[in-house]
């Protein structure tokens, strides 16, 4: 299936709720209650880690979803980042949690950050599952990171090489 061998699990389906637990308290936390928080998932490959962090987020929110496209059909970035499908959700006043599976070259958020920032958020702050620390020159360090990612390539929990792999419940290396 997907024509390679899996390496190793990276981190396992136990550790991987554990942190999402304490970033979904901690964000909680990070906002006034009285205030809209509405959480931006970019699709696909954060699918999973928004289903589990929504849920551990104990308060009102609402979620919406943007796709990109960044990767053709394999493990090396085109660098180019297209706007596949925008939310429908009106951003101007309100709390805006953009959510990432993981922080490679950087390309998506230097693109994504300063399309969204233009629509007025009362503030907009990066929540990423895996930074690989890689990326030379990020306009928004994110807020939240679950876990530092070896710098290899990464699937499951979401994360896909060339659409395999999405449905791993832990995240190995390929
Ligand atoms: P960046 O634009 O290079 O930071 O990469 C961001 C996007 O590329 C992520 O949202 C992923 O969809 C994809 N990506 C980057 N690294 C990996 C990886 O190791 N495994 C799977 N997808 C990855
Ligand atoms: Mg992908």
């Amino acid at each position: 299936m997907g024509g390679k061998e899996l390496r190793r699990i990276v981190f396992s389906e136990q550790e991987i709720s554990r942190r999402v637990r304490d970033m979904g308290r901690e964000i909680a936390a990070a906002y006034p209650p009285q205030d809209e928080l509405l959480v931006l998932g970019l699709l696909k490959g954060s699918f999973i880690f928004i289903a589990d962090l929504v849920r551990q987020i104990p308060r009102p929110l609402h979620v919406d979803f943007l796709v990109v496209s960044s990767y053709g059909a394999g493990t090396v970035s085109s660098g180019e980042v297209r706007l596949v499908y925008d939310a429908k959700a009106e951003l101007a006043g309100r709390h805006v949690l953009l959510v990432e599976d993981i922080i490679d070259s950087g390309t998506t958020i230097n693109r994504l950050v300063p399309v969204l920032e233009e629509r007025g958020p009362k503030s907009l702050e990066v929540c990423a599952l895996l930074h690989k620390r890689v990326a030379p020159y990020l306009v928004k360090e994110p807020r939240w990171v679950g876990f530092e990612a070896p710098k290899e390539f990464l699937i499951g929990y979401g994360l896909d090489y060339s659409e395999h792999y999405r449905n791993l419940p832990y995240i190995a290396s390929l």
